[in-house]
């Protein structure tokens, strides 16, 4: 039985930024998102994030994970005095709390069952995550004794030059039995450095307080300012990018690629370099991505290829070819073995089976048949400065160069349109439309 209590309240002064340091996001998701990701794994009993800086904004941007508790800090005088906020809420709580930072977006739930595991097998008082670091500075210092019974944490800024050497360090994860701390967070102290309470001091006024070591300390850093958060990015990934590896999917230079750990790949795919794969992306077997691609929150199907191109809220199809230079979003939806070709646009777009756009071409709110041919530079006019309208196209039909079609306008089956037109009225199945002017010849004009 565990309670989850997340620091959430400070400013995060290091970030140098008016938006709240919880709320920076890493790979798309908030630092303090990615916090409570790694604890629903532990299926906690209540999770209590506490809020102070900007409140109204962390708040609002968590409002859909429901069940949160808020507590208000109104003041930020320490982490110790943002856990004493919690006193009323837990009044009579005898099991045992877990505090996690709300800067600490890369720990594993391994790593906290493990933590919790052994605060019950060696019925501890508390539990704390530490870490051998290469580089300790700014982090708390931990002193133990062989058995790894913590003594006493002291912070950088507190520390002698002495202390300072020590490079085992404070996560900034606790498991707590809560009536022990209880009795303690009423009588903290602030004479410190930084003049604040600090939630370190409880460790040493309770009972046996027991440090687990995190195997990969590259999981606890800190973000506390942008050069940590960009450290951050790199360690996650790495982690994301030799997952998919390992799962059968071939990225080159993968130094270059950036994926998102929301994103779902098949096996047998091909990421090229340059190429970024973003939020809800799914990308089915065999696909070849990039080079040069940004895939966001749209769904590939199987042997699709994409090469210098952006698509966004779109769906593709198995086998369709996409680029390079082609640009699909606002929900395009993109048929079986179609070809996206040079400098195309599509936007809210629906294009059936076997159906080109091979050239120069702008679709907007557009839905076409199967086998569809859309000829270089044809263009969908479906804004006429107010409303937006549809251009329907049936199957086989086939588009001339450089023809405008002005919506609303629907064209039957097997229609062609005569290069150059434009067309403003509906056009029947099985129907030629030519709507340009004739040529003019002038023999002799120039000597006129
Ligand atoms: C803290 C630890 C340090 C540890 C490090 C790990 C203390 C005193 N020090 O230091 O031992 O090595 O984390 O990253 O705890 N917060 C509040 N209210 C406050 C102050 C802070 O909610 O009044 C929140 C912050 O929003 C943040 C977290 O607590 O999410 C940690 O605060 P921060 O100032 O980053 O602590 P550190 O100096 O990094
Ligand atoms: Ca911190």
């Amino acid at each position: 039985m565990v309670v989850v209590a997340i620091l959430a309240a400070g400013r995060g002064t290091r970030m140098k930024s008016s938006l709240p340091k919880v709320l920076h996001t890493l790979g798309g998701r908030s630092l303090v998102a990615r916090v409570l990701q790694s604890v629903e794994p532990l299926s906690p009993l209540r999770r209590m994030v506490i809020v102070g800086y900007q409140s109204a904004q962390v708040q609002a941007a968590m409002h859909s994970d429901l069940g949160l508790e808020f507590v208000e800090q109104p003041v930020q005088l320490g982490t110790g005095h943002a856990i004493q906020q919690l006193l009323p809420y837990l009044e009579g709580y005898t099991g045992d709390l877990l505090i996690l930072n709300g800067d600490l977006p890369l720990i594993r739930s391994e790593t906290l069952k493990r933590l919790l595991q052994t605060h019950q097998e060696y019925q501890n008082s508390a539990t704390i995550i530490t870490a051998h670091l290469p580089d300790p500075k700014g982090y708390g210092r931990v002193f133990c004794n062989c058995e790894n019974i913590v003594q006493q944490i002291v912070e950088d800024k507190d520390c002698t030059t002495a202390q300072r050497q020590n490079r085992r360090i404070n996560a900034g994860v606790y498991c707590f039995r809560w009536p022990d701390l209880a009795k303690v967070l009423p009588h903290l102290q602030a004479n410190n450095a930084q003049k604040e309470y600090y939630l370190t001091d409880a460790v040493t006024q309770v009972g046996q307080v027991m440090a687990v070591d995190v195997a990969d300390y590259q999981e606890i850093v800190g973000i506390n300012d942008r050069l940590q958060l960009a450290t951050a990015y790199e360690i996650l990934q790495r982690r994301i990018k030799e997952q998919w590896m390992m799962a059968g999917v071939t990225l080159i230079d993968p130094n270059s690629i950036t994926i998102d750990d929301t994103v779902e790949l098949q096996g047998d795919i091909i990421i090229e370099p340059q190429t970024h794969l973003r939020g809800n992306t799914t990308i089915g077997a065999g696909s070849r991505i990039g080079p040069g691609t940004l895939i966001e929150n749209s769904e590939l199907g199987e042997n699709v290829t994409v090469l210098y191109s952006v698509v966004t809220d779109s769906n593709v199809e198995n086998g369709t070819r996409i680029g390079p230079y082609a640009h699909l979003r606002g929900h395009a939806q993109i048929g079986k073995n179609c070809r996206i070709g040079n400098f195309v646009e599509l936007k809210n777009t629906q294009l059936g089976e076997k159906t080109n756009v091979a050239h120069l071409s702008y679709l907007g709110d557009a839905v076409t048949g199967t086998q569809v041919n859309i000829g270089a530079g044809t263009i969908t006019a479906n804004y006429d400065g107010v409303k937006k309208h549809q251009t329907k196209i049936g199957d086989r039909s086939k588009t001339g160069s450089n023809s405008v079609l002005v919506a609303p306008v629907t064209l039957g089956d097997d229609v062609y349109v005569a290069a150059g037109s434009t067309v403003t009225e509906d056009v029947p199945d099985d129907s030629l439309v030519i709507a340009r002017s004739r040529q003019v010849v002038k023999q002799g004009w120039r000597k006129k």
